[in-house]
């Protein structure tokens, strides 16, 4: 990234601020209820195009005017979004043209948001302008901290327009129309194009889509959402304001962006961050969510723009979030680099789509629970600010353990017709991840075909395409002395999704001297034994050694006696090859033998009891420890350092009740900790 490194004077705090959903008598309450929580940051704009362009050309910015104003006044920054994700009403109805339409044709009208297509001309003419219009209205002024552009990019849609800019992408990408019907593979069912014309996006059609098709689609869509954001960004830098510039990710579910590509075209990385279960995995979630965006940010810290305060959307209900998981949760993203810890959204609307989403302020008002740990959570951050300040090269968390990341991984296994419907790309990353965060090691993602060098151990879970820049980078660091571990289906195919010929792991094949002979899927709740005692699950396949040795065989089944783990020497380091799934217990081993063969410790040096996750991030002047005990027991931290919340010497041992968390200026370079489960005599609920 070639933008300075993100290092406000303290943590960002608040969220989506709406006023243009209430009467401004409710303004300045806002403003004196964001004071007492020390609410210092508030998004203002994602939604509100109408009512700033309430007819085309049409602006009204008093109002807006008069909100920047009560919030400068209030001393609270503001961050300004455009509002091109969600266009009015009477944008549709002068361009329809501009309306999505689904694979299927279903043309989708104006009544929720995100109603537009990326590729209409109407519609990239008129974000432009709005953009232009805030930038050359508020891009000077004293309370703007960043240009937040658009909201969630991802809309998909599939007409007319977006076939002509598919087509201009894809003559871009291959030259010619021959090197177009190789790449694609036409000559397979008779899908043969004669003229550019023929290429259409690939809509609903009678059975299987042609995979390379819609994998360059996936690819096409990111590239052209990301041409709207740069066009925006394009005009607020026209207008002269130099407010770094951000857009928001979305995490689990949403995968329309190449994220690596984005991030390099951002000042400040950000993500939205939604819990996705009530369990105990929701804090492996948010670890997994941090350690991705701050990869993406090669490293450096990022901003955590939207999680939800008090709610928690799964399992077909919207659970209470209570207020100290959600203090738990911001403090894991900030140990992870985040800048701060921001919401959707300040007050909950009292009616629309959302109005039974979280808040920190709640239908119930300042007085409840949320609101209590909204002022929690504004008076912890004030507390860590030094933290906040980056060490000079930028890098907020030192990982011995990288797992290569990259969204064609993704797209390449979510068309149908593969050998196992099981095959889940963002589930063998997320696997690998939790395994790391159990034992408490950290963990970077990383983009294919960068320089690994730095790293003791590279985990590749699953990512069926490689080109030949991924596959020479990670032969590279293999034979500079890597330990290398790859999961089935991994390099099976090159970026055009053509297989390898003459035995899978194709790409990967020498590296890992082995020769996979066929596949062997397993059925859904199907197992089968390995002579090390592990037992393997969804996969398997028929691997023939070629250089490797085999570290455990199949045990049972058709496969019997055949390698399942294996290991190869490659130059000064390792390949390890897993051809099936293991099971969770199975994965643990085989993950703790594999940071043992790297030397990879825990963050602590050993693993801190289940439940309690500890993170040393970097700072300024010094190292902060962050414990954040999510189990049910009293634990017991030792280790020389300053609790910043308890203002308290830590080096003879303090105590974190269930739910508590400790964050500590360390004393000196990386001092010895001890965190046990000791139920100590008197009263456990400290910290
Ligand atoms: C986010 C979105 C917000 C709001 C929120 C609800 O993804 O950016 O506008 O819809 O979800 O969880």
């Amino acid at each position: 990234m070639g933008a300075p490194v993100f290092a406000p004077d303290r943590f960002w705090f608040g969220g989506d601020y709406n006023p243009e959903q209430w009467p401004r008598s409710r303004w300045a309450e806002d403003v004196e209820l964001m004071r007492r929580a020390k609410v210092n940051a508030a998004t203002v704009g994602v939604f509100s195009w109408a009512a700033l362009e309430p007819e085309e050309g049409r602006y009204e910015f008093g109002w807006l005017d008069d909100v920047i104003e009560l919030l400068h006044n209030g001393g609270i920054g503001v961050v300004l979004a455009t509002p091109t994700a969600s266009p009015p009403p009477w944008f549709t109805l002068a361009h329809p043209d501009a309306l999505p339409v689904d694979a299927d044709g279903t043309h989708k009208w104006h009544g929720s948001r995100d109603t537009y297509c990326p590729s209409a001309p109407a519609y990239r003419d008129a974000s432009r302008r709005i953009a232009r219009a805030l930038a050359d209205r508020y891009g000077a002024h004293p309370a703007l901290r960043a240009w937040h552009v658009h909201n969630e990019y991802g809309t998909m849609c599939w007409c007319d327009h977006v076939a002509a800019a598919f087509r201009t992408w894809l003559q871009r990408r291959y030259g010619s129309l021959d090197a177009l019907n190789e790449a694609w593979y036409t000559a397979f069912w008779s899908q043969r194009y004669g003229s550019w014309e023929q290429v259409l996006p690939p809509r609903s059609t009678q059975y299987l889509h042609n995979p390379t098709h819609a994998v360059d689609f996936r690819r096409f869509m990111s590239d052209e959402l990301l041409d709207c954001l740069r066009e925006q960004r394009a005009e607020i830098l026209a207008a002269g304001s130099t407010a770094p510039v951000t857009t928001n990710f979305m995490l689990p579910t949403w995968n329309h962006l190449e994220q690596w590509a984005w991030s390099d075209e951002l000042d400040i990385v950000s993500i939205d961050h939604y819990l996705d279960t009530t369990g105990p995995d929701g804090e492996t979630h948010v670890a997994y969510g941090s350690d991705l965006t701050r990869s993406w940010a090669g490293g450096q810290p990022w901003l955590l723009m939207e999680q939800s305060a008090s709610s928690i959307s799964s399992e077909g209900r919207t659970a209470f979030k209570d207020p100290n998981r959600m203090l738990r949760n911001s403090l894991s993203y900030i140990a992870r680099g985040s800048q701060g810890s921001m919401f959707f959204q300040w007050r909950a609307s009292a009616a629309g789509s959302e109005a039974w989403h979280g808040a920190l302020v709640p239908h119930a008002g300042a007085d409840s629970a949320g609101f209590r740990g909204a002022c929690e959570l504004g008076a912890t951050l004030e507390a860590i600010a030094e933290v906040a300040a980056p060490p000079a090269d930028g890098q907020v968390l030192d990982a011995d353990v990288a797992i290569l990341w990259h969204a064609d991984g993704w797209w390449a296994l979510e068309n149908r017709s593969l050998p196992s419907d099981g095959l889940d790309y963002s589930a063998a990353v997320r696997d690998a991840h939790r395994q790391l965060w159990q034992t408490g090691t950290a963990v970077d993602f990383v983009r294919p075909g960068a320089d690994l060098s730095g790293y003791k151990l590279v985990l590749v879970p699953s990512m069926a395409p490689l080109d030949d820049a991924a596959v020479r980078a990670l032969t590279d660091y293999v034979e500079g002395g890597g330990q290398l571990a790859v999961w089935y289906f991994s390099g099976v195919t090159d970026e055009h999704l053509h297989v390898t010929l003459g035995g899978y792991p194709g790409r990967l094949r020498d590296l890992l001297g082995v020769r996979v002979e066929h596949f062997a899927p397993l059925a859904p709740a199907e197992t089968v034994g390995l002579s090390d005692g592990s037992t393997g699950t969804q996969w398997s396949e028929l691997v023939h050694l070629e250089g490797a040795t085999s570290l455990a065989t199949y045990r049972e089944g058709p496969l019997a006696g055949h390698p399942a783990l294996t290991a190869v020497r490659r130059g000064a380091g390792t390949a390890y090859y897993l051809s099936t799934r293991l099971d969770v217990a199975s994965a643990a081993r085989f993950m703790a033998y594999l940071t043992t063969q790297a030397n990879v410790r825990p963050v602590l040096g050993q693993t801190p009891p289940a439940g309690v996750e500890a993170v040393r991030r970097r700072g300024a002047q010094h190292d902060y420890l962050f414990v954040l005990n999510h189990s049910a027991r009293t634990v017991r931290a030792q280790g020389a350092g300053h609790d910043l919340l308890g203002d308290r010497d830590t080096s003879t041992g303090v105590l974190i009740g269930p739910g508590g968390y400790l964050v500590v200026r360390e004393h000196g370079h990386r001092p010895a900790w001890t965190i046990d489960t000791t139920e100590p005599e008197g009263d456990p609920a400290d910290g």
